[in-house]
C-alpha cells in the first residue's frame, strides 16, 4: 500500500549535495530522539533556515519514535539538495496493514507501556505529513515500512 503527496518523486542523483545515514534500533527508548538531534546538528552546519530545520526535526522525531515503537531496525538517510532537504527512512519490521487508518489523527496501536511514556496519541504520521512539503509512505506487512519526506528551502 502507499500514499503520496505531489513532489515525492525521484530527482537526478547529481542534485544531491550531501547525504548521511544513521541507524535506529527498535525498542531503544533510552536513545529515542538522538537521531533526530544528530540530523538537526548536520542541518545547522549547512546553515539551513531555522524554519526548515524545525519542520524537518518534528518529522524526524516522530518517524524515529515510530521505528523504536513499531519496528526492528531502520536506516534514516538525509539528503541535502540545492532547494530542499529530504529524508528516506526505511525500516524492517511488522509493517502497516492499513495506511489510510494509520494516517488518521488519533488512530494508534500503542501499548499501555508506550502510552505511559507519553506516546500513542496517533498524531505522529499526520504531523510528519503536515510539516513536510513532500511525503510518501509505503509498507508491506511482515517486511517493513519506508517513509520519504522533505522540506523545501525558502526562496
Ligand atoms: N514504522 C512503523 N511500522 C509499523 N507500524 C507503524 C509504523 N509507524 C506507524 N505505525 C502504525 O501507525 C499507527 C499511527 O502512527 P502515529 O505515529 O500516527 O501514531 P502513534 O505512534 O500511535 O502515536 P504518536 O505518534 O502520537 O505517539 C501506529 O500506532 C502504528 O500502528
Ligand atoms: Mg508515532
Amino acid at each position: 500500500m502507499s500514499e503520496e503527496l505531489p513532489r515525492a518523486g525521484a530527482e537526478a542523483p547529481g542534485e544531491i549535495l550531501y547525504s548521511e545515514r544513521w541507524t535506529i534500533r527498535g525498542g531503544d527508548f533510552d536513545h529515542g530522539g538522538e537521531v533526530a538531534a544528530a540530523v538537526k546538528s548536520t542541518l545547522r552546519q549547512f546553515a539551513v533556515a531555522p524554519e526548515v530545520i524545525r519542520r524537518l526535526s518534528i518529522a524526524n522525531f516522530e518517524a524515529e519514535m515510530n521505528v523504536i515503537m513499531y519496528a526492528e531496525e531502520a536506516v534514516l538517510e538525509l539528503q541535502v539538495l540545492p532547494d530542499r532537504a529530504r529524508v528516506t527512512l526505511a525500516d524492517r519490521g511488522q509493517g502497516i496493514p492499513d495506511i489510510g487508518l494509520a494516517m488518521q489523527e488519533g488512530w494508534s496501536t500503542a501499548t499501555p507501556e508506550m502510552r505511559q511514556r507519553g506516546f500513542g496519541a496517533g498524531l505522529g504520521l499526520p504531523n510528519i505529513r503536515k510539516n513536510c512539503d513532500e511525503f510518501a509512505i509505503e509498507s508491506t506487512v511482515g517486511v517493513g515500512t519506508t517513509l520519504r519526506y522533505g522540506v523545501r528551502f525558502p526562496l
